[in-house]
């Protein structure tokens, strides 16, 4: 069964972690994929082995004039765009060395997250609904947002404040293609701990990953097909009645606390 058949389909982020996950279960599914990210190695490896299904493009989300071509290059090959994935995100703690919490993090750096994390969706879906409403398509906003959207997280403030504008952003899309009558859906992610290259620079040996294992509900990190599966559902017209929601994916962190009387 291909849930995503002849869907026209653009993933951000997508050379790496969970955006190549979904890259690799949105073909399966039959769709038409761009698979866009700023690594064009990466990205244009993963596309040749999928086959004619998928397609590299170079796309920076905090560049708006890089959006504008993404859109009029997708338009001209495919005369629409079905799905939006804002996937493309950073913490800012890649390297390891920059603060990140509230007292210390510099101002170009906190600017550089929200650059990616927060702009990227924006422009995303300013594009996308631009797109959508000149080709008449009724079509699905995906965005990234994060465990750390909902949550304070004292070591990663950019991060955790991009990722719950973003939350907030996904629901004023949602409701404005409604008003508009557009037929565009949007809806947002919440992952947490999926195991992904992201994870590199944040976990200091085994005793660190030990620590966190065992404070999670399911003792395990979560995978990236957990995830694309979640955004299979959201993109296909199964989830036509499905707008303005959020999908936590995380294991069941968020329905508890460490720690609870026995
Ligand atoms: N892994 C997790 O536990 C987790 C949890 C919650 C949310 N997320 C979110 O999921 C998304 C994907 O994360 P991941 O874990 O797969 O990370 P990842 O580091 O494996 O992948 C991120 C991808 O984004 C790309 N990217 C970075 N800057 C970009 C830019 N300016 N324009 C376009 N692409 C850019 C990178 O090249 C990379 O391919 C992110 O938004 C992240 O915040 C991840």
């Amino acid at each position: 069964m291909e849930r995503l058949r002849d869907k026209v389909a653009l993933i951000t982020g997508a050379a790496s972690g969970i955006g190549a996950a979904m890259v690799r279960a949105f073909v399966a599914e039959g769709a038409h994929v761009i698979v866009s990210d700023i690594h064009p190695p990466t990205g244009e490896a993963l596309a040749a082995e999928l086959g004619p299904l998928a397609s590299f493009l170079k796309l920076d989300v905090s560049d708006e004039s890089q959006w504008i071509a993404a859109m009029d290059a997708i338009a001209a090959r495919f005369g629409r765009l079905d799905v939006l994935v804002n996937n493309a995100g950073i913490t800012g703690t890649e390297s390891g060395k920059v603060s990140h919490d509230p007292e210390h993090t510099r101002l170009e750096d906190w600017q550089r997250v929200m650059r990616i994390n927060l702009d990227g969706v924006f422009l995303g879906c300013k594009h996308a609904i631009a797109t959508m409403r000149r080709t008449g398509t009724a079509g699905s906003i995906i965005n990234m947002s994060s465990r750390s959207g909902l949550v304070g997280i004292p070591h990663a403030a950019a991060y955790a404040a991009s990722k719950a504008a973003i939350r907030n952003h996904s629901k004023t899309v949602a409701l404005y293609c409604a008003e508009q009558k557009l037929g565009i859906r949007c809806n947002s992610l919440y992952p947490a701990s999926i195991r992904t290259p992201m994870w590199d620079a944040m976990l200091h040996g085994d005793e660190d990953e030990e620590a966190m294992l065992k404070a999670m509900p399911l003792h395990r990190f979560g995978r990236p097909d957990e995830v694309a599966a979640v955004a299979i559902l959201l993109a296909s017209d199964e989830a036509t009645y499905i707008t303005g929601s959020e999908f936590n994916i995380d294991g069941g962190i968020l329905a508890g606390t460490a720690t609870s009387p026995k």
